[in-house]
C-alpha cells in the first residue's frame, strides 16, 4: 500500500465514476502487481489489470495467451497494492464464449479478488453476455473499437470508423451494449471524433485509448507510457517518462561501482 498521500482520498466506485461523466476527465492506468498498484494508489481513479500484461511482462507477441489463472493471479496481486482505484478485471481471451462460462469466470472474480469490474471485449454481438453478467449484479465495462483479442482472427491491428458505415456501428454497438447493462465502455483505437460522438450519445463513462480527447477518460498501459516497453511505441502512446533509460543508468552505476568495490561502502555495510 502507497505510503504517500495522492490527490485521490476516497475509495473510487461506480458511482464515483457516474458522477464524474462529462464533470471531470477519469484516468485510469494498468497495474499487474502489487507494487505498481501501490504507486498508482490515491494517483488515478481506476486500474486496469490488463491482458496486455502477457505482452508487456511475459514478452508474448499477442494478447490472446493469458488465462484467468494468470489474470486471477495478477489481480490479486493489484488488490493488495491499491486500496482507493476501481479495479477492472480484463476477462482474457477464451473466458467468455458463452454467457454461461462468463458468468462462471466473472463470479470468480468477484469472489476471489476485489475487482469491481470486468471488461470484455465485443460489440452487440457480446450483448447477451454483458446483459446476464448485469442482472447478476456484475459490473461490465465493454470493449469496442480495435479489440486486440481479434488480431488473429482480423490479421492485424486497424483503426475503426474511419467510413461513414464503420462509426455508424460502432455508435449502434455503444448504444446496445449501454442498453444491455453495461457500466463504462472502453473505447480504443478509434478516430476521435466517432469516440466524441459515441461519449456524447451515451449515459455511460467512456474510457479512451487511442481515441482522441473526447472521451470521458484516457487508460495507458503503465510500461508504455513510462516507457519501459521499448518493442515499439504506437501514436496514441504518450511517454512521461524514459524509464527504459533510467534503468540502464542505474544499473550501469551499480555495476560500476561493484567493479571498482565502491560498493558497499561503510554506510550500505554492517
Ligand atoms: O489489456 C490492456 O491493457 C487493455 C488496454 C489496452 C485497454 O485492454
Amino acid at each position: 500500500m502507497s505510503m504517500q498521500k495522492g490527490p485521490i482520498e476516497k475509495k473510487v466506485t461506480v458511482r464515483t465514476l457516474r458522477r464524474m461523466k462529462g464533470v471531470e476527465p477519469i484516468t485510469m492506468v494498468t497495474a499487474y502487481d502489487a507494487l505498481f498498484a501501490g504507486l498508482f494508489d490515491g494517483e488515478v481513479e481506476m486500474i486496469l489489470v490488463g491482458d496486455s500484461l502477457v505482452m508487456s511482462f511475459y514478452g508474448a507477441e499477442d494478447t490472446l495467451g493469458a488465462t484467468m489463472e494468470q489474470m486471477l493471479y495478477h489481480t490479486r496481486a493489484v488488490c493488495r497494492g491499491a486500496r482507493l482505484p476501481l479495479i477492472v478485471f480484463d476477462m482474457p481471451f477464451g473466458s467468455y464464449m458463452s454467457e454461461e462460462q462468463a458468468l462462471q469466470n466473472a463470479t470468480k472474480v468477484y469472489r476471489e479478488t476485489c475487482a469491481q469490474m470486468v471488461k470484455i471485449e465485443g460489440g452487440r454481438e457480446k450483448a447477451g453476455i454483458v446483459r446476464r453478467l448485469s442482472e447478476n449484479g456484475i459490473a461490465v465495462m465493454s470493449h469496442i473499437g480495435l479489440k486486440p483479442q481479434s488480431v488473429r482472427a482480423e490479421g492485424g491491428y486497424r483503426i475503426q470508423g474511419r467510413t461513414t458505415e464503420e462509426a455508424l456501428e460502432l455508435m449502434e454497438d455503444a448504444r446496445i451494449l449501454q442498453e444491455a447493462g453495461a457500466t463504462a465502455l472502453l473505447l480504443e483505437g478509434m478516430q476521435a471524433d466517432v469516440a466524441a460522438k459515441i461519449t456524447k450519445a451515451v449515459a455511460i463513462p467512456t474510457i479512451g485509448i487511442g481515441a482522441g480527447n473526447g472521451t470521458d477518460g484516457q487508460v495507458l498501459v503503465w510500461s508504455d507510457m513510462f516507457g519501459f516497453f521499448e518493442a515499439f511505441k504506437p501514436k496514441f502512446v504518450k511517454r512521461y517518462l524514459e524509464g527504459a533509460a533510467l534503468i540502464r543508468e542505474g544499473l550501469r552505476q551499480y555495476r560500476d561501482e561493484v567493479k571498482s568495490r565502491a560498493f558497499p561502502d561503510e554506510e550500505h555495510s554492517y
